[in-house]
């Protein structure tokens, strides 16, 4: 990758000669502010600054000030050395510039799912999945299509699935709030216990791996998680400097995960046996066995691991704010859905306006995968609101979400938790325009996955998953506490007490605080 030089955009992002000083919509073409410092030293200072003494927003935030509220930067992105050969990038860290990462002619992705690192392959069965594979890669088209497919066959699976789920695991809550005096419940660990078989049971039906595996399907499952993003993970093991030396310096070698991932794909290659059968038969092109390694990544990686990170922060907003948004969503939940009658994703669609809104917000405040990178395909200009830069093809584009969609240019109160900022106000109104700028699906909430686009083929059945997590709760509880710690892959939250619902407490004598 070659340093930056001073203007000289393409034919077809710039302007040529003098008038290259502007870009095509007439804003000043600036050098990008920032740097990289000294090779080895400055990487591996700046990791430790955003792991530890500065923490991502603030390790972001304060380069922007620093250059004067240039939202465009060269910056060095962790884990830096021994693990990454080059940490250079350029950070979009506004709504405007950050759109450049969802434009798949501008940006190739071919490898650049985790960033600056690149996972062995030994972890996959030796194959590159799909969220590795740039959309111009022939192979995405043809994998693709299988996973659009199948989320789209196995949407009406979502919702049974889903309320098995959760009734198991607000079983277990109601349980051990009910231990005695004080007793508290960490929901994390519960949600990553019973969404494992819930996003099973929903992508493939069949045996849950809870059943063909035991309990230990979900250490199976986090363990291959960890060997795979180990990188970008912290605050997870004591003293740091002893997590830093473990977590981000060298590589966890792959055999020592080997034998648990044989048996993740021993089970998958069962549970997914339809599919892979219906793809040898009518997509052929795909070798089976590169299929379901895929299959198994789309699982555990795509949908699990999401899984894991989105429904904490739902449930953290919700803690936040409190009884009277509660006492709303659940008169909405309990307006639509007749008492003992089963909530659907079509009831949640046409009759819950809050419900909905409530879960778009949460995705905008804390998308799940914070980070996307591209590489530009080609030398061209990148617009923020005010200045437009140079960048030259090959180079490393970063964007950290969270500040991108926390843009003051695009949403008022951006930085605030607005449950109802996306009631429609009828057609065309405000709320639909900003959900353009909802792009937690690695592209626009308003926009389709495709097989030419890297979107997520999920993106359907993961906001279905938010808005069933929220009208399950409110028509079984009124209200709730929790506590709520920030850490960095996701929040922790722990209830203290759940007020079940009135009715039901009715017809069952279940009016009672727990935990209290
Ligand atoms: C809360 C849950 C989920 C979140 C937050 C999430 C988020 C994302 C994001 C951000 C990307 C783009 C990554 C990038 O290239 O930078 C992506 C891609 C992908 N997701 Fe999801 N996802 C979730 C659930 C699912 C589910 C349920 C499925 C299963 C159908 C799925 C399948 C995929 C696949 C296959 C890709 C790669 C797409 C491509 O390369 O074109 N995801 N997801």
């Amino acid at each position: 990758m070659a340093p930056p030089q001073a203007n000289s955009g393409d034919d077809n992002d710039a302007t040529a000669g003098e008038q290259s000083k502007l870009s095509p919509s007439g804003l000043p073409i600036r050098e990008i502010p920032g740097g990289y410092g000294i090779p080895f030293f400055s990487p591996l200072r700046d990791r430790l600054d955003y792991y530890y003494f500065q923490g991502a927003d603030e390790f972001f935030r304060s380069r922007v000030a620093r250059h004067g509220g240039a939202t465009v930067l060269r910056v060095n992105m962790p884990p830096g050395p021994f693990l990454t050969g080059d940490s250079r990038v350029i950070a979009l860290l506004d709504a405007r510039s950050f759109r450049v990462l969802l434009d798949d002619s501008r940006v190739d992705k071919a490898d650049t799912l985790d960033g600056t690192f690149m996972p062995s392959l030994a972890l996959f069965g030796g194959h590159r999945p799909l969220a590795f594979l740039d959309a111009a890669d022939p192979r995405h088209a043809k994998i693709k299509r299988v996973v659009i497919g199948l989320a789209a066959a196995r949407m009406h699976h979502v919702a049974p699935a889903f309320r098995a789920a959760f009734a198991a695991m607000f079983d277990a809550v109601d349980a051990g709030l009910d231990a005695g005096p004080g007793a508290v419940v960490e929901f994390n660990k519960l949600n990553m216990r019973f969404m494992l078989d819930f996003t099973c049971a929903a992508l493939f039906g069949g045996t849950p791996p809870s059943k063909a595996m035991g309990d230990a399907a979900v250490t199976k499952a986090l363990k291959w998680l960890i060997f795979q993003l180990h990188p970008l993970a912290s605050k997870v093991v004591k003293p740091w400097p002893l997590e830093d030396l473990l977590l981000h310096t060298f590589r966890l070698p792959p055999f020592l995960v080997r034998h648990e991932y044989a048996e993740l794909t021993a089970y998958f290659a069962a549970a997914a046996a339809a599919v892979l059968d219906d793809a040898e038969k009518n997509h052929p092109g795909i070798p089976r066995d590169e299929l379901l390694h895929n299959l198994v990544f789309v699982a555990i990686f795509n949908a699990y691991g999401g899984f894991k990170i989105f429904l904490p922060h739902i449930v953290k907003w919700l803690a936040r704010a409190g009884p009277e948004l509660h006492a709303k969503l659940a008169s909405e939940v309990r307006a639509a859905v007749p008492a003992g009658g089963e909530i659907t994703i079509s009831a949640v669609e046409k009759k819950m306006p809050l419900v909905k809104s409530m879960v778009w917000e949460a995705l905008r405040m804390n998308p799940p995968v914070e980070f996307q990178y591209g590489r530009a395909r080609r030398d061209m200009v990148v617009e923020s609101h005010d200045a437009a830069y140079e960048v030259r093809k090959g180079e490393l584009l970063f964007g950290y979400q969270p500040l991108a969609t926390r843009d003051e240019r695009v949403f008022d109160r951006a930085g605030e938790f607005v449950p109802d900022r996306f009631v429609a106000t009828g057609a065309g109104g405000g709320a639909s325009r900003l959900l353009e700028h909802v792009v937690w699906s690695n592209g626009a909430e308003t926009g389709t996955p495709s097989e030419g686009n890297k979107q997520c083929p999920g993106k359907d059945m993961v906001v279905a998953v938010g808005r069933l997590m929220v009208a399950e709760m409110f028509r079984r509880y009124d209200t709730f506490a929790a506590d709520v710690e920030e850490l960095p892959l996701e929040p922790v939250v722990t209830f203290t007490s759940l007020t079940h619902a009135a009715a039901a407490a009715a017809g069952g004598a279940r009016l009672r605080r727990r935990g209290v």
